[in-house]
């Protein structure tokens, strides 16, 4: 644990992932933290498929994300022994590996294309056929025509991952207040927040994390920051159905992308679709369809699967795919626009954000996610 050398108030606007690894953190080095968030954990980061997987999320022209992603994935396992500490309670962390498969013809060249760029950027990518894949992974079915082994790329329970934090939060002294935010702003004596009910909380610093919603807080976001909908289902093996994968296996099915993410209980996340459909979080038959589609010819025993749960949430999506993390303003700093990555960022974005309350520079691969290279830019409909 880092030594308390400073004191001061940090109000974090957000209770998800992010906003409660920052201030479990920051309460770890003295800081007086107050969380404010109507329902704390229960927004993109309970919706997640929990997946810790800089590689196989990588995309040519996306390296500064990548490299991001791979210098917090090297801090996972630290975050995960400290916060288990701290919380008296299990994080979920999964260290199996990964798998990419191609269930098509088309899909495959796809998938020689990015070990390629993989391997180009020495990236620890193993080609193998599909009769090894099965052999490894003996429910992937016979659809799959061969993919990619990924062992650094983890998986994280979500929700108790949640569960550890708000704990490890609530023991460092955090105070969770139960309100929306409406705005935040510079202050006499740092930052602002104005709440709901029109009433003020000052910090020395406020943390903007407020995920999907954190565009509409502080003018410095506005239009930056916009909703990426996504469906998931969870399953749970049945007795006599085939096993579930012991990897996270990630696939793509004549061009879309499916996920399957393993969790110790014999439960299944099967994720994720995803829309430009602002603040819609109902789950779509269509979603629903989709995704059950795509996995079952993955992994055909599924449909032996316990179907449990069924919901949409909200990843907030930047121009750049990059987050935004840094100072806005005099008093204001945000840790936002994670997008498809807010779990996987957690631990750098906490970093990060120690810096900057420290007045010291951020890890070095954080640069690149100041908000200022955003400066004068409005969202745009980028992937995602
Ligand atoms: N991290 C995967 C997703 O957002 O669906």
């Amino acid at each position: 644990m880092t030594e308390k050398t400073q004191v001061g108030r940090l109000a974090v606007v957000g209770a998800g992932v992010v906003g409660l690894s920052c201030a479990w953190r920051a309460a770890q080095t003295g800081w007086r933290v107050e969380v404010i968030d109507p329902a704390p954990a229960s927004g993109a980061s309970w919706v997640a498929g929990g997946m810790l997987a800089p590689i196989t999320e990588a995309w040519p022209g996306e390296e500064h994300l990548l490299a991001l992603g791979a210098s917090s994935l090297d801090r996972w396992p630290g975050f995960v022994t400290e916060l288990e500490a701290a919380a008296e309670a299990p994080a979920g962390l999964r260290t199996d590996g990964t798998v990419v498969v191609a269930a098509g013809a088309g899909d495959r060249a796809e998938l020689v294309e990015l070990a390629g760029f993989l391997a180009r950027l020495g990236r620890d990518v193993e080609r193998v056929t599909a009769r090894e894949l099965r052999r490894r992974e003996p429910s992937i079915g016979p659809d799959v025509r061969g993919g990619l082994c990924v062992p650094g790329d983890l998986a994280v329970d979500n929700r108790a991952l949640l569960a550890a934090l708000r704990a490890a939060a609530r023991r460092s002294g955090v105070r969770f207040v139960p309100a929306a935010a409406t705005a935040v702003s510079s202050g006499p004596g740092g930052g602002e927040v104005t709440l709901a009910d029109g009433s003020r909380s000052a910090g020395d610093e406020v943390l903007i994390a407020a995920g999907a919603w954190s565009g509409a807080l502080h003018p410095a976001l506005a239009g930056l920051v916009r909703p990426v909908k996504g469906e998931i289902l969870r399953l749970r093996h049945r007795a006599g159905a085939l096993p579930p994968p012991s990897r996270t296996v990630r696939a793509l099915v004549e061009g879309r992308q499916v996920y399957l993410v393993p969790r110790h209980d014999g439960g299944l996340v099967l994720g994720a679709t995803q829309y430009e459909a602002g603040f819609d979080t109902e789950v779509t038959v269509g979603g629903v369809r989709d995704l059950l589609r795509d996995a079952e010819r993955v992994l055909p025993g599924l449909a032996e699967y316990a179907l449990v749960e069924s919901v949409a949430g909200l990843r907030p999506g930047s121009p750049d795919n990059l987050p935004l993390v840094g100072r806005l303003a005099p008093g204001v700093l945000c840790a936002t626009g994670h997008g498809r990555n807010g779990i996987l960022l957690a631990p750098v974005t906490s970093d990060a954000v120690l810096a900057l309350l420290a007045g010291t520079p951020v890890p070095e691969e954080a640069v690149a996610a100041d908000p200022g290279r955003l400066a004068g830019r409005e969202v745009g409909c980028g992937s995602g």
